[in-house]
């Protein structure tokens, strides 16, 4: 029998105050409408400066060595893929090595390319296992990022942070990938970027937009290629998209998966054989389907609309987001993940629900983590957004998460909560 390869477990972290996303319409004098109806948003998460990157991933790491029972002896790669490092050459990935004392006989780098750095970590881990190099060693892939455009920007109301920690291995319970399949699609475009010193992130919003939607249609269609060869879906009374039990976006603002899920059916409107509809507004109507969007999307964006944009980590919120809530009804069903990061890079893979799935997220209980926030102020926002990144306030952790305490001499030094 072919070895089965995916995610096995999750595990969450993210910063533990919030603010309200229609206090900050209204404190900014826009319509609260623009940001619940027109971007998806519920509250955002505030990360402090002791919540950085590090901290964030190392708490959704140890979660998950934790919960799920992890020995570290059978681990033989940990990456991190994130947006929002802390140091040019210090990788993410050897903090949270020494935070968690995990063995030194590991490959340990992070991986970066904007949102997309965790989907490249994870196929270097999956298909690294499915060589059999890995020997029957797992991996853990951490995605961990801090959104940041700053105050009174259009792209604040899409900020947010948090990190997901995946144990990947021969066992997966979660998410058995399909290995080989994958579409990719990349591009050399500025359509959101953060020069080298700069805390905020440069967009170019609407342009960003249309960069994802380009190469989500490159990477479907190669991932779409693949699949009908492999007779993993066909043209039939069904297109190949609809064939997928839901569809995972990289999600900067719940919206987004809305449009790109509209384009993704574009895709196949444009391309079936027997055509569904004849004219150029035919087709945008029928791919722009509320039904298809609410059977096939809207289930995995809870979680992202609480907690925001977390770049690397926003396609696998919302993968935790569905399992969470339908873990149990997509046991062995197919669904799609669309990875995005800007500059840019996507990538379209598609997996299989495992038969634990549900058993395994009641052990993550997401739930648990997201109850712990603390909802603050705009004006609390306001401040914590204001922090030197130098000088982290001096909270006590939370149990069982890290902090960065100081930056002494140049190094980063973290605690752990009890
Ligand atoms: N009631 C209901 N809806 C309203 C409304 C109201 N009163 N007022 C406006 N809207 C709707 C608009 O119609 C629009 O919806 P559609 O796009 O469906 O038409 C939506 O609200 C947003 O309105 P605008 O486009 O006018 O908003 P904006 O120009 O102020 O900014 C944004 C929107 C470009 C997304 C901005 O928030 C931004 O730059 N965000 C950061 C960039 C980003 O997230 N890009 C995504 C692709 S890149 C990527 O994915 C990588 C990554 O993680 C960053």
């Amino acid at each position: 029998m072919k070895k089965q390869v995916g995610i096995e477990a999750l595990a969450i972290a993210v910063p533990r105050r919030y603010v309200d996303i229609e206090e900050l319409a209204r404190a900014r004098g826009v319509d609260p409408a623009k940001y619940t109806a027109g971007l998806g948003a519920k509250e955002m998460a505030v990360a402090d400066p002791g919540e950085d990157a590090v901290a964030l991933a190392a708490s959704a790491a140890a979660r998950l060595m934790r919960t799920h029972a992890v020995d570290p002896a059978k681990l033989g790669m940990l990456v991190v893929g994130t947006e929002t490092g802390v140091d040019h050459s210090k990788p993410v990935a050897s903090h949270v090595q020494g935070l968690l004392k995990l063995p030194s006989s590991m490959r340990v780098y992070d991986s970066q390319h904007a949102c997309y750095g965790g989907t490249a970590g994870l196929m270097a881990a999956v298909e690294w296992i499915a060589s059999g190099a890995a020997g029957g060693r797992s991996a853990m892939v951490i995605c961990s990022d801090i959104a940041r455009y700053g105050l009174n920007t259009p792209g604040e109301p899409t900020q947010g942070g948090g990190a997901v920690a995946l144990l990947v291995s021969e066992q997966p319970d979660l998410l058995a990938v399909d290995v080989g399949l994958n579409g990719a699609c990349s591009m050399d475009v500025y359509d959101f970027w953060r020069p080298i010193g700069r805390r905020e992130a440069v967009v170019d919003g609407h342009y960003s937009i249309k960069c994802y939607t380009d190469a989500l249609s490159g990477a479907y269609r190669n991932w779409r290629e693949r699949a009908l060869a492999h007779e993993v879906v066909r043209w039939g009374a069904t297109m190949p998209g609809e064939q997928l039990a839901r569809i995972l976006y990289h999600v900067p603002f719940c919206k987004m998966a809305r449009k790109a899920h509209t384009q993704l059916r574009l895709c196949d409107i444009e391309d079936a054989p027997n055509a569904p509809a004849s004219t150029p507004e035919g087709r945008e109507e029928l791919a722009k389907s509320s039904a298809s969007y609410n059977a096939q999307v809207a289930s995995s964006l809870d979680l992202n609309a609480r907690v925001g944009n977390v770049y690397t980590a926003s396609l696998y919120l919302a993968l935790a987001g569905l399992l969470n809530t339908e873990g149990a009804a997509l046991a062995g069903q197919r669904v799609g993940l669309l990875s995005y990061g800007s500059g840019c890079a996507s990538e379209f893979y598609s997996g299989v629900v495992g038969d634990k799935a549900a058993k395994r997220m009641a052990t993550t209980n997401v739930e648990a983590v997201m109850a712990k926030r603390e909802r603050v102020s705009v004006a609390e926002y306001e401040r914590i957004m204001n922090l030197s990144y130098e000088n982290p306030e001096s909270l006590p952790p939370q149990a069982g998460e890290f902090r960065l305490s100081e930056i002494r001499d140049h190094k980063r030094l973290y605690t752990q909560g009890p």
